[in-house]
């Protein structure tokens, strides 16, 4: 059987029948491209536009191009448009569509091909979803700011490999999370910069011997720097060939998802009974379909999970194009599932970990219980013996002596008398003691970057100063 392909332009006139069933089932991309129909329709305006300025097209047509692409944009917006998989995609269905309702429409794809045509729709899409992605992760990084802000006095255990190592404000480890985001934003920024460059009159790979204004269309189209100059790709091949600006994307969102991950991670060790940190809003949870006592943090597991396939999706999109030759391959009509499955769950899961952390709650007495663990501040006891002159190694194997001593006595390192302490050093004085007083010990940390209360505040007051004009 065959496909009913005669309105697909792209066939027209070369070919005697069209592609069977199956082949049309196989190469057709409409059911997931449809999504770029406004940015299709807003390249074709520039387009028709420029045709326009450059004598291509006449007064009249240019109004019924823009009319009819005008009418079709608002049918696509309200589902009344009949999407036809046998035109393939996005583009073809619109052209087609268009040049049945108005002839002059046969003209609009006048020194385009559809090569450069998906370079620019892509490009156009994607410079939206980073500007959206760069507020939803400022958000985010808000929540978790007002998070650790309302919680600023609380102290948790520091971890290395998941041993308890030493004692942390849980906004310092809070703020860990918003420094790695604030580089997420950074590398999208960059990456923006890239992708908002025209590689519209790049035709199918030679551009065209049509006198096209590129520069125009970039202006229209507002691919400028920020002196307002057009930024067009410099090399037609290149223009419609790669999609490096599209795999930086990915890994960007690859990185993110990773961070993402680990934020979930670190959320689903402290609902635990085990650690029992934090309270998880019930709305951000599920039950168990058998085990009534349940509540489980799904939405961490998820947005932990869904790092896997953005992972993959980076992964896919290297192979793809590892091995194509010189220029437009069809191969790269696999690109844009990966991409749009990218930026889709990235921005999901960073919508879902703010709302989650919106509503997280502390026990207060569970995390003080853990961080008041005195063998954490053993480095500390170090450190007084440092004071005192005693070289930093001897100091360590001393203080390890110490804590064999109480774990045999089964006392805490705080319960140990002075004099068990001056048998493993006699510098031990009795100010010793005192450095088991937490609050001091945090004081104590006023180096940059640390944990310490002055810095740990210090930070809160510039994130939430930087974050001021955002609002969730
Ligand atoms: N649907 C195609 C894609 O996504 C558009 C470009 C088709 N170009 C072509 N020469 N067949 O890549």
């Amino acid at each position: 059987m065959r496909a009913k392909t005669a309105a697909a332009v792209s066939r027209s006139g070369r070919f005697s029948h069209g592609p069977s069933t199956d082949v049309a089932q196989f190469t057709e991309s409409i059911s997931f491209d449809w999504r770029l129909w406004k940015h299709d329709i807003m390249g074709s305006i520039a387009h028709a536009t420029m045709l326009r300025e450059i004598g291509v097209l006449s007064k009249e047509e240019t109004r019924d191009i823009l009319k009819g692409l005008e009418n079709i944009g608002t049918e696509i917006e309200s589902g009344k448009f009949k999407w036809k998989p046998e035109l393939e995609d996005v583009h073809m269905n619109i052209e087609a569509e268009l040049t049945r309702r108005v002839p002059a429409g046969a003209k609009l794809h006048t020194a385009r091909s559809r090569n450069d045509q998906v370079a620019l729709d892509i490009r156009l899409w994607l410079r939206d979803e980073i500007v959206d992605l760069i507020t939803e992760l400022q958000n985010l990084q808000l929540a978790l700011v007002r998070l650790g802000d309302r919680y600023a006095h609380v102290l948790i255990p520091g971890y290395t490999h998941l041993q308890r190592a030493q004692p942390v404000f849980f906004a310092h480890h809070l703020l860990a999370y918003v420094e790695m985001i604030e580089r997420d934003l950074a590398r999208f920024r960059d990456c923006f910069d890239r992708v908002n460059v025209c590689p519209l009159g790049s035709g199918a790979l030679a551009g065209s011997t049509l006198p096209l204004d590129r520069e125009w269309v970039a202006t229209f189209l507002h691919f400028t720097d920020v002196n307002g100059k057009p930024r067009i790709t410099q090399n037609s091949m290149d223009a419609v060939s790669d999609r490096d600006f599209m795999i930086e994307f990915c890994a960007h969102a690859a990185l993110l998802a990773v961070h993402l991950s680990r934020l979930s991670e670190d959320v689903i060790l402290w609902a635990t009974t085990e650690f029992d940190f934090i309270h998880i809003a019930d709305s951000f949870t599920t039950g168990s379909s058998l085990m009534p006592q349940k509540k489980n943090p799904d939405v961490a597991e998820l947005t932990r999970g869904k790092s896997a396939r953005v992972i993959g999706n980076l992964v896919s999109l290297l192979t793809l194009l590892k091995g194509l030759p010189m220029t437009y391959n069809r191969d790269l009509q696999e690109d844009k599932e990966r991409l749009f499955d990218t930026s889709d769950t990235v921005r999901r899961c960073v919508r879902l970990t703010t709302g989650m952390f919106g509503q997280i709650t502390l026990n207060e007495q569970s995390c003080s219980r853990a961080a008041s663990d005195p063998s954490m501040l053993a480095t500390d006891l170090a450190d007084y013996l440092v004071r005192k002159g005693v070289p930093f190694r001897q100091a360590h194997h001393a203080i390890g002596g110490l804590v064999a001593h109480a774990e045999d006595s089964q006392k805490t390192l705080a319960q140990l008398s002075l004099a068990e302490f001056q048998r493993f050093d006699t510098h031990f004085d009795k100010d010793a003691l005192k450095t088991f007083d937490l609050q001091e010990a945090m004081r104590r940390r006023t180096i940059a970057g640390s944990p310490g209360t002055k810095e740990v505040q210090k930070q809160l007051k510039k994130w939430k100063k930087t974050l001021a004009k955002y609002s969730l």
